[in-house]
């Protein structure tokens, strides 16, 4: 806490919402510190893109926008009829790392399962008994509105074929391991390239450690997303560690500037719950320094 008052008496600050971040910085502390299942779903992104309705934890709902149209999130509370109340470990386990129903039907890659492939079993199995020790949400599952052929769910299995070709040729340390907290957090649970990394044909991730950033589809369209590898031109190269830091918890830049809409979202449902030395970490890691 120290830290984020000596850092903020440094910055111009520009928004109000910081008070709220700040506000809930001291209620996160106190309430919840050691529940290590419940930050892992949230540095995931599973709470904040299942819960539309925050009385509704994981009751999904929560619509995500792309250029093939729109998903809505299902509901993945225990409840048995809406949600996976039926489900075992091994189907959850199945679904996250290879994005596969229990009856083998392919998940459109917009749930990140992607990087979670290489997620470890103990931190989703802690997700899933987190999620299995709330109250089961009765809330319905709606349909996605994605254009043609898109919404054809079989079409998937051509996507995952181009897929696997396109990333294992180009992306050989994909496989192989990581080297510490910070890169596992930015690059399996985080997800940080989820939305970082440079898309080709169809959206596939060529390389899943490239945080290049990504150009605008169009020029009134404003998807663009900021690079964010440690080039000092293009990048956070002249970002420092404790800059890194302060952002994922508060949303305010080394400029004062306030984060914009979906990384906000990513800090206050996600980063902002991490520890102090797992935001370094990750910072360490975006900047490429060794400790
Ligand atoms: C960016 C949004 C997003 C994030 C982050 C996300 N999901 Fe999802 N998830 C979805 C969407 C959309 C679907 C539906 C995919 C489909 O219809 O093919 C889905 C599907 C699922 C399913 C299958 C549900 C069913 O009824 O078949 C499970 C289980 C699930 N997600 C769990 C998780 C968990 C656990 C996490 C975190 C580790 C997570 N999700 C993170 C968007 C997300
Ligand atoms: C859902 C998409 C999404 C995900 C996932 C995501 N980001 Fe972002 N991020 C954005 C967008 C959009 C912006 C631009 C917002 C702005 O500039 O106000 C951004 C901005 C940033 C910036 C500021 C860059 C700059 O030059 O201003 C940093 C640093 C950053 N993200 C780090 C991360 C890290 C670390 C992760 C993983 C823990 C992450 N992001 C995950 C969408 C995302």
């Amino acid at each position: 806490m120290a830290l984020v008052i000596k850092n903020l008496e440094k910055r111009k600050i520009k928004k109000f919402i910081i008070l709220y971040f700040i506000l809930s910085l001291f209620f996160f502390n106190d309430a919840v510190s050691n529940e290590s299942g419940k930050v892992l779903s949230f540095v995931a992104g599973c709470y904040g893109c299942h819960t539309s309705n925050p009385n509704q934890p994981f009751g999904g709902g929560y619509e995500v926008k792309t250029k093939y149209g729109t998903f809505i999130s299902p509901n993945i509370s225990k409840d048995e009829l809406n949600g996976i109340g039926n489900w075992g470990k091994e189907q959850f386990i199945k679904a996250i790392k290879e994005g596969l129903s229990p009856k083998n039907k392919p998940y459109y890659p917009v749930f990140p399962y992607n990087w979670y492939t290489k997620m470890k079993e103990s931190d989703i199995l802690e997700i899933y008994d987190y999620i299995f020790s709330l109250p089961a949400v009765k809330k319905n599952n709606a349909n996605h509105d994605l254009i043609f052929p898109y919404n054809i769910r079989e079409s998937l299995w051509f996507w995952r074929l181009a897929n696997k070709i396109i990333t294992n040729k180009n992306n050989i340390e994909y496989n192989s391991k990581y080297n510490s907290r910070g890169e596992y957090l930015v690059n399996s649970v985080g997800h940080c390239g989820a939305c970082h990394a440079p898309l080709t044909f169809l959206s596939i991730i060529k390389d899943y450690k490239n945080l290049g950033g990504r150009k605008e589809t169009s020029k009134f369209s404003n998807d663009s997303i900021p690079n964010i590898s440690n080039d000092i031109n293009e990048g956070i190269g002249l970002w420092t560690e404790s800059d890194i830091v302060f952002f994922l918890q508060t949303g305010i830049k080394p400029n004062g500037d306030f984060v914009e809409e979906d990384m906000a979202l990513i800090i206050d449902h996600g980063t902002k719950y991490l520890k102090q030395d797992e935001l370094q970490d990750i910072a360490r890691y975006l900047l490429k320094i060794k400790k």
